[in-house]
């Protein structure tokens, strides 16, 4: 019988709240089947393990996660610790050094799911963002000139290589090709003249690759206004990783808020472990209250289950979410409903053995 190994980094704040109802999920799933067996491994890093051991994770840490086939990361930073040193020391370590470059965040407004937007349809929201996810803005690269004295300045740098340009449009492309869909651009080549040209000159190299997939470019700055107007214009999305990161809070805000919105960290090659995680954070400002939504972290869920190749139960998984929102009977406080993260859990776990009954299989 397969068994995939996952190593799991609950993390901080409702890291640890919502992870417990994913893995529930993903449990209960993997029995249905019955074909493949799942082994969690936690590992306890995060702020608290900074406060005791002075490090975000273990020295041989990345040497521990290698050999797992996926990593479900809860949520890394909370008040205490600086957040450019707890993200860089466990989150942005792991996405660069296994070579995650391809961030997945489908922008999907689900059946019953809040939505802010007035006078457009439910399925007008329905865009898959792929984010990258290695350099860019997020190179890490900057200089600190003349620290304190009036003529101080700071530099963050940048970076957009060749390999890592391509590989990401790349990407996009056999995805929206895949999937039947448009690619759109998104980039800023008007102010940012060095980074953002050579963006949309890669694009429009890699493109002729694909004449079958429709394209459209905009300005970051009027996606973000068409996203709330027009967000039918959209259906795959590739953009840089800070335009990226800002764009796809703003998509979870309209499709379901952020208690909703999933991403997956996928090294395409598998030459190293993908990672699984909602895209929010660990919200201090409700964290050990039990009512963080845990739909989020269950739909990352159903993206790992997808990327070890079962898709009728990512499926499943998707469907027993929608479900529990249609009904609108257990939501957390964040959906409308006044019940518990744990709460929660346990319905979707409990939607999909029954959607699984009803597909024919007996349990
Ligand atoms: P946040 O996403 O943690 O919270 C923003 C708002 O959304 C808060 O009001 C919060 O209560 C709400 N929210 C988020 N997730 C929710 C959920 N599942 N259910 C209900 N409500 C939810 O963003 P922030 O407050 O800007 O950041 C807090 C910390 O998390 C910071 O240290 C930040 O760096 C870190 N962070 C980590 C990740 C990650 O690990 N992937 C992502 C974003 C932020
Ligand atoms: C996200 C987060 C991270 C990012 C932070 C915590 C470094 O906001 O996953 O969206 O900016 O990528
Ligand atoms: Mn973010």
């Amino acid at each position: 019988k397969k068994t995939w190994q996952i190593a799991v980094i609950a993390g901080d704040g409702i890291g640890p709240e919502v992870l417990r109802e994913g893995i529930k999920v993903l449990d209960t799933a993997a029995r249905l089947d019955g074909s493949f067996e799942l082994q969690f491994h936690d590992f306890p890093w995060g702020c608290e393990y900074y406060a005791k051991h002075g490090k975000m994770m273990d020295e041989d840490g990345m040497e521990q996660l290698r050999k797992f086939d996926a990593i479900y990361l809860g949520a890394v930073g909370y008040p205490g610790v600086p957040d450019h040193i707890s993200l860089w020391d466990l989150l942005l370590r792991i996405r660069k050094g296994f070579e995650q470059y391809v961030n997945i965040r489908p922008i999907k407004l689900l059946r019953g799911a809040p939505c802010p937007l007035a006078g457009v349809p439910r399925e007008a929201v329905d865009m898959l963002f792929i984010r990258e996810n290695s350099e860019g803005e997020y190179a890490g690269a900057g200089e600190w000139l003349f620290r304190g004295k009036p003529e101080e300045v700071v530099l963050q740098t940048g970076v957009f290589s060749r390999k890592g340009t391509e590989r990401i449009i790349r990407y996009a492309f056999a995805t929206a090709r895949e999937l039947g869909k448009s690619l759109t651009s998104i980039s800023k080549g008007n102010a940012l003249n060095y980074s953002m040209v050579f963006w949309d000159e890669v694009f429009a190299e890699v493109a002729k690759e694909y004449p079958d997939v429709p394209t459209h470019s905009y300005l970051v700055d009027a996606a973000s206004m068409f996203m709330i107007k027009e967000p039918q214009r959209f259906e795959v999305v590739v953009t840089s990783n800070l335009f990226g990161d800002i764009l796809t809070d703003l998509g979870a805000a309209i499709a379901g808020g952020l208690g909703l919105a999933a991403g997956a960290n996928i090294n395409p090659e598998r030459t190293y472990p993908s990672m699984f995680e909602p895209i929010h954070g660990s919200a201090p400002d409700i964290a050990g209250k039990g009512i963080a939504n845990p739909l989020a972290a269950i739909w990352s869920a159903s993206q790992m289950l997808e990327f070890f190749g079962y898709k009728h139960l990512a499926e499943l998984v998707l469907q027993g979410i929608e479900e529990t929102l249609v009904e609108h009977e257990v939501l957390t406080p964040d959906m409308g409903g006044t019940s518990a993260t744990a709460e929660v859990g346990d319905e979707v776990a409990g939607k999909i053995i029954r959607l699984f009954q009803q597909s024919g299989h007996i349990v």
